[in-house]
């Protein structure tokens, strides 16, 4: 595809060869006053956050690009915007691919991690939110490897153009869907794709690990899991595969 993606009605395009982090560039808009739905493209970062301070690696191929939004929520309420936009690439995921999505916000196609996502929020001291920062990296040409997740990389295929279009118009319509539903619908189709309840998993908790079995997602977006102490709640951390 050589044209431009053509982005849900009322979306604005900012499309660049090169940025530090796609971002930093969004949030600098989003603080000059850019609506909801500014999306800025990058062929290239040359400075690729992921969660955690990790790097985010981010040559030319694959695709890289941060959303501007505008809920009128409070910030727990936002963090559920990473579950919406989850789903809007297991939306874009071609039919036969096994497609999961992993808490919290991390998405597998045949087992292998194609897409992270980086929200970045601004909140004013009322505690409102004044914009969200949905930043996605997708694999689309080539798939890193991320020995720390424990999981292989991933690619969609196809070209990063068309992977955008589809992504933002999936992402519009998740968005509505969040916005007129609320997280209750989001939740259950995240739960529809997540892995089986009662699969073993770890999670790290900064330097802790944490061993049990997944048992669902709460109405906050909180992991659950059954541990041998007990079920545990867990707010913020890293789900891992099982190593052997
Ligand atoms: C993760 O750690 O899984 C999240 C990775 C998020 C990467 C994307 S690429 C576009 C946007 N710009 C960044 O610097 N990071 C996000």
């Amino acid at each position: 595809m050589s044209s431009a993606p053509v982005l849900p009605d009322g979306w604005t395009l900012v499309a660049l060869d090169s940025v530090g982090s796609t971002n930093d560039e969004a949030a600098r808009l989003a603080d000059a006053g850019a609506s909801e739905g500014t999306v800025v493209w990058a062929r290239e970062q040359t400075g690729g956050r992921g969660r955690r301070g990790r790097h985010w690696a981010s040559p030319i191929g694959n695709l890289y690009s941060s959303t501007i939004l505008r809920p009128d929520c409070t910030a727990p309420r936002a963090a559920e915007l990473g579950f919406v936009a989850a789903l809007a690439v297991a939306d874009i995921v071609p039919a036969g691919r096994a497609v999961r999505v992993k808490w919290p916000n991390d998405v597998l196609v045949d087992g292998g991690k194609i897409a992270g996502i980086l929200l970045e929020s601004a909140i004013a001291q009322t505690g409102r939110v004044e914009h969200v920062v949905a930043g996605i990296g997708i694999n689309v040409g080539f798939a890193p490897e991320l020995p720390e997740m424990r999981y292989p990389g991933a690619a969609l295929g196809g070209s990063v153009e068309i992977a955008l279009e589809k992504f933002t118009n999936a992402l519009a319509a998740r968005l509505v869907e969040w916005r007129r539903d609320g997280f209750e619908t989001v939740r259950a189709a995240w739960l529809a794709k997540a892995g089986p309840i009662g699969v073993e998993v770890d999670v790290k908790l900064g330097e802790e690990l944490v061993s049990g079995r997944f048992a669902g997602l709460d109405r906050e977006g909180a992991l659950l899991l059954d541990t041998a102490a007990g079920p545990r709640k867990i707010v913020s951390g890293e789900l891992l595969g099982r190593a052997a």
